[in-house]
């Protein structure tokens, strides 16, 4: 039998080891790459973090699987037995331009039910944490269940390309949320913005495209508050594809859904 508490110490700690290189790398210099193009950055201790959770967990846990954004874990096509989504930087545009609003996002999948998600905002010392069945915290801080928001008083997280022309969706979708709420915010880290979404900084954060690594703590997070995650057609997320995504309080999420997206 998995003991998912034993694995959950164990996440805890290598987290907060991993936080801890990140931040004493910001003394020495950063060798920075291009992904798929010029605004898609890659940097040393993204691949060193990643690398660092994936020898960890291999030598602990021979049997459990990895899928990781930068791809020294494995070739992930099932969401059989216990699968570690690692995010080892999320927000690289933020750690390199800001060294900051960024974090360090781990969710531990058990046949495809999360188990766990923590989210480390290394640089305020942050950790969102939520174990399936007993809750959310911010460091030792339970995080209550999200209680109903209008949405005229909610703060939403969103990027503002989507609400210029773009290939992924029909702006005219989009604009009409962003008129209606309170306030919208652009944070750059989707796993700090459903961290956030959890924790009650943000009320909702919507986006075109995500990958599993970018929300599969968030995800568990959420769920424990009593939060809702789905694409931004209302349908169940896909562990193993890129995916649109829309996280927020029930009420919220259902009203977007149904009086704005789904038109
Ligand atoms: C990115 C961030 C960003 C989101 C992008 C992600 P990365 O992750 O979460 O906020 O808009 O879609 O790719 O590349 O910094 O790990
Ligand atoms: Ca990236
Ligand atoms: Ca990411
Ligand atoms: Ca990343």
């Amino acid at each position: 039998m998995t003991n998912w508490k034993h694995i959950d110490q164990n996440a805890k700690r290598w987290i907060a080891e991993a936080g801890e290189k990140i931040r004493n790398s910001f003394d020495s210099a950063l060798s920075i790459q291009y992904k798929s193009n010029p605004n898609d950055l890659v940097t040393n201790m993204d691949k060193e973090i990643e690398q660092f959770f994936i020898e960890k967990i291999q030598e602990t846990y021979p049997d459990h699987r990895i899928l990781g954004e930068e791809g020294y874990g494995d070739d992930v096509t099932s969401l059989d037995g216990v699968l570690w989504i690692i995010d080892p930087i999320d927000g690289t545009m933020n750690f390199v331009h800001q060294q900051r609003n960024f974090a360090i996002s781990i969710g531990i999948y058990g046949d495809g039910i999360g188990y766990i998600g923590l989210i480390y905002d290394v640089v305020h010392n942050e950790l969102y944490h939520a174990f399936k069945g007993e809750g959310a915290y911010m460091n030792d801080i339970p995080l209550p269940k999200l209680d109903k928001v209008n949405i005229e008083e909610a703060v939403v997280g969103i990027n503002p390309v989507w609400v210029t022309e773009n290939k992924r969706i029909d702006y005219n979708l989009i604009a009409p949320i962003v008129q209606k709420v309170r306030g919208a915010r652009s944070y750059g880290s989707a796993a700090l913005e459903c961290a956030y979404v959890a924790s009650g900084r943000l009320d909702a954060y919507l986006t075109m495209r995500l990958a599993p690594w970018d929300f599969a703590a968030g995800l568990v997070l959420i769920e424990e508050v009593g939060g809702v995650a789905t694409t931004l057609k209302g349908e169940k997320l896909d562990l193993l594809s890129k995916t649109s995504f829309f996280v927020g309080e029930k009420n919220l999420h259902d009203h977007i859904i149904k009086e704005y997206l789904n038109r």
